[in-house]
């Protein structure tokens, strides 16, 4: 600034504290009175904010303080982070169903054993049928590093054209007989298949494990997972001149949009029995091979019967959005095989987190979510129920840890 400049300027603050200071502006009476009541009722609700304020200071600070959090594993940011809404019985977290069970009593009773189906397997085999879109990959790739630390063999299926998710009696029990119980030693088998009933089909019961993942999250995964270049280079790779290359159109179109114009690739029928190959229903692979009750989408039935399968068959069913307590659960209640296996992954988290992993995924519009979430009342309540029956299995293995937990 120069000199001129910079006196032009005190120059020109002068002139406006002049005016401030020599304007006399006559107020009536009643105005005076009316802002001295403004002033006084501003000063009050200020004093009111705060009070609010410090309160909610107050019991945020205990939310994140108690020992039931450190005792259950969690760290502060974890907490927060589920549940800052203040949602303290919400028993789709981990610290709801902690309470829920401590103010119903079961938390005095809960043991382990009574949330355990492993020793209830007659076969040596962990048997993963793992559901479309949920991490399964991951999961894969730790089971054969597992198979080394723990020597059992890590197998899969032959990779096919088609997945074959249902399948009739006799070639259920084909499958079981020369793919899955077929081994001698300790060993893991992986496949996309619907539930398998082995005492329907007179076959001894392996240990049954799944994941499972939000479900209007895996359709976004699911829409995206099929438009993703490297998904076409692969099977272009491994199936050749049968895999036809869609339009461009197709390959760019938006999740998002795709619901708001009611494209038919994106409406989600109740009760509806066809579009098996977009994998939207989460419950088939847990409901198992009765078409006439498990295809129906979003049927209550459906729901029903994946729930008691979970409940008397799966040794566990985790989710990589709880990576923590499925890693947990998993060596808890099936040592055998997952002992370690939060180390083991840990150390090469790095790459585990990529195997098919899809970078360009664009985020769901709340309008979409909202939409969808009408549709998948059913398929959004059995996931609910299965990481509540996560947390309480996590929940017993830590109250065994530490007794004190329970009063
Ligand atoms: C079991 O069957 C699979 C698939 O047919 C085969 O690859 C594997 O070698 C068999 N295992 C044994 C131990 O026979
Ligand atoms: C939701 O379900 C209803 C009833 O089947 C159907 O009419 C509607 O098109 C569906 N909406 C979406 C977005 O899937
Ligand atoms: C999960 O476990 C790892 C390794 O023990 C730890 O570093 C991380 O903070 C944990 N994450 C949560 C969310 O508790």
């Amino acid at each position: 600034m120069s000199l001129n400049a910079e006196r032009s300027y005190k120059m020109k603050l002068r002139d406006v504290e002049n005016a401030f200071k020599y304007r006399r502006i006559p107020y009536p009476k009643r105005s005076v009175e009316l802002i001295a009541l403004l002033a006084i009722s501003c000063t009050f609700f200020l004093f009111m904010h705060t009070n609010k304020l410090n309160s909610r200071l107050k019991e945020m600070e205990v939310k994140l303080q108690p020992s039931e959090f450190s005792a259950l594993g969690l760290t502060g940011n974890h907490i927060s982070g589920h549940d800052a809404g203040g949602k303290h019985d919400d028993i789709n977290t981990l610290h709801g169903t902690f309470q829920y069970l401590k103010s119903t009593g079961q938390l005095r009773h809960l043991t382990t054993t009574q949330l355990n189906n492993t020793p209830r397997a007659q076969v040596d085999t962990l048997f993963f049928n793992r559901i479309t879109k949920t991490g399964s990959e991951k999961m894969m790739e730790l089971l054969k590093i597992l198979g080394k630390r723990h020597n059992f063999e890590a197998r899969r299926d032959v990779e096919g054209f088609y997945e074959v998710v249902n399948m009739h009696d006799a070639y259920a029990k084909n499958f079981i007989r020369t793919e899955v119980i077929n081994c001698t030693k300790a060993n893991s088998y992986t496949k996309h298949v619907a539930f398998l009933d082995f005492d329907l089909l007179d076959e001894p019961w392996p240990i049954y494990i799944n994941m499972v993942r939000d479900p209007i999250e895996r359709l976004v995964s699911w829409f995206y997972y099929v438009r993703a270049p490297w998904h076409f280079a692969e099977r272009k790779e491994m199936f050749g001149d049968a895999i036809v290359l869609p339009s461009i159109d197709w390959l760019k179109k938006d999740f998002n949009r795709c619901i708001e114009e009611r494209d038919p690739e994106c409406v989600y029928e109740q009760m509806e029995m066809g579009n098996l190959g977009d994998h939207r229903r989460q419950s088939l692979y847990l409901c198992g091979q009765n078409m006439a009750v498990c295809m129906p989408f979003n049927s209550h039935e459906a729901m029903q019967r994946a729930k008691k399968n979970v409940e008397e068959h799966y040794a566990v069913v985790g989710t990589w959005e709880d990576t923590n307590i499925t890693l947990s659960v998993l060596e808890g209640y099936i040592p055998r095989f997952f002992s370690g296996a939060k180390d083991e992954y840990y150390a090469v988290k790095k790459s585990l987190g990529n195997v098919n992993r899809n970078t360009y995924r664009p985020s769901l519009s709340d309008k979409a979510r909202a939409v969808l979430s009408q549709n998948l009342t059913r398929e959004i309540e059995l996931y609910q129920f299965i990481r509540h029956r996560l947390y309480k299995q996590y929940i017993a293995l830590k109250l065994e840890e530490d007794p004190k937990l329970r009063d």
